[in-house]
């Protein structure tokens, strides 16, 4: 799949501008705080709904402005469209996105249509975040492969407020015990299906990151680093159903759930030593592109389409050898769109190939 034409209007510092991209590689060249990522940024939104860097919408509305525009133009295995306004008013806010000039109101129906893939230099977080960043990543990378997970997980988190409250009201009296029991009943039903989901698919994902690993990782490391799902729970309806009835005093106590899937963990392992506790910075490094290759492939063979993929300045942050794999890791046959303050470090990587280069000046876009 291939972002063709890209169109942002006041959002970030942009006014209006558009960009016709190369079904390649495409530099975005500026000085800090030119708008380099924010163009990349705008591409995530259209194709997560959110922006990867984890702010609202409000945050991407042009300052003095009250609303945002983004359009992108897509061609693959079919040709599509897709669009996404945000509106501010002064008591509300009102966010519309489309799929081909149709009004999509189920967030599932549209999320993962459009295939990308991010390299920033926060996705060191995967590995040295807390918890819930490694929840969000993989629920984001099975979501893109799975829309039946992701309507099951948006469910989920209904199910754990509507729970949580019945909770809160139990415990201020103005509920009663037997108004839970529907909620225990959803929630331990869901439970075990996204454990069994997520257990899945880290092993299916575990054999294209070791492979992954492998090929790029110079060092030698003793052991491959492998991906293991740490939960609180067994994935067994009556036995999270046993464990919640066990759990009731103490949760009407803290007025919130304690057990369950939105507590889950996925921790990097070399052997039954944590990852962390022996990894280098290098290595950790190399364990976070690894894993964003392991992405790729594991989309792609899945939805059997190429991902674009994005690359947010973490060339400065990467060694010769490094730089080198990674671009090398990238196949030709993906579009690729990468922003740097100049050329100087990065040209010389991708010599030969279908290459357009946009210069960014406080917003401005220029064509080389
Ligand atoms: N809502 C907004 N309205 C207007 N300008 C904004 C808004 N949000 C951010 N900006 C501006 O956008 C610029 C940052 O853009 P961006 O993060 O894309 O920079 P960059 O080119 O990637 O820089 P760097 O090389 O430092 O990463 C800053 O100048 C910031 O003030
Ligand atoms: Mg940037």
């Amino acid at each position: 799949m291939v972002a063709d034409f890209l169109l942002i209007k006041n959002f970030r510092n942009y006014e209006n501008e558009k960009f016709i991209f190369s079904p390649n590689i495409n530099f975005l060249i500026g000085n800090n705080g030119a708008g380099k990522t924010n163009v990349i940024e705008a591409l995530t939104v259209l194709s997560g709904i959110k922006s990867f860097r984890g702010v609202s919408d409000k945050d991407l509305v042009r300052w003095n402005c009250d609303s945002y525009y983004c359009c992108v133009e897509c061609s693959g295995k079919i040709n599509s469209r897709f669009e996404i306004g945000y509106q501010l008013y002064p008591d509300k806010s009102v966010k519309k996105i489309k799929k081909n000039g149709n009004e999509i109101v189920k967030f599932s129906d549209y999320y993962g249509d459009i295939i990308t893939v991010i390299f920033s230099p926060d996705d060191i977080n995967i590995i040295n975040g807390v918890p819930e960043v490694r929840r969000k990543y993989f629920d984001g990378l099975i979501s893109k492969t799975d829309k039946i997970y992701l309507r099951n997980l948006t469910d989920f988190k209904k199910i754990i407020a509507s729970r949580n409250k019945c909770l809160r009201d139990i415990a201020e009296k103005s509920a009663k015990k037997d108004q839970l029991e529907i909620w225990n009943d959803f929630f331990a039903e869901k439970s075990e299906y996204i454990i069994s989901k997520r257990a899945e698919f880290i092993n299916d994902f575990n054999i294209i990151f070791k492979n992954e690993y492998e090929k790029i990782s110079s060092e030698k490391i003793i052991e491959i680093p492998e991906i293991s799902y740490a939960g609180n729970i067994t994935p067994d309806k009556n036995d999270i159903l046993k464990k919640l009835n066990e759990n009731y005093y103490l949760e009407i106590k803290r007025k919130t759930t304690l057990i369950g899937p939105q507590k889950d963990d996925y921790v990097l392992k070399c052997g039954d030593t944590n990852f962390l506790s022996i990894a280098s910075q290098g290595q950790k490094r190399t364990s976070v592109i690894s894993l964003k290759n392991a992405e790729i492939k594991f989309i792609e063979k899945i939805r059997d389409e190429n991902v674009i993929i994005l690359i947010d300045d973490i060339f400065s942050e990467l060694d010769n050898i490094r730089k080198k794999n990674l671009i090398e890791s990238i196949s030709l046959k993906n579009q690729v769109i990468i922003t740097a303050v100049n050329l100087d470090s990065i040209m010389d990587y991708f010599t030969g190939k279908n290459i357009k280069i946009f210069n960014i000046d406080n917003a401005v876009v220029t064509e080389k």
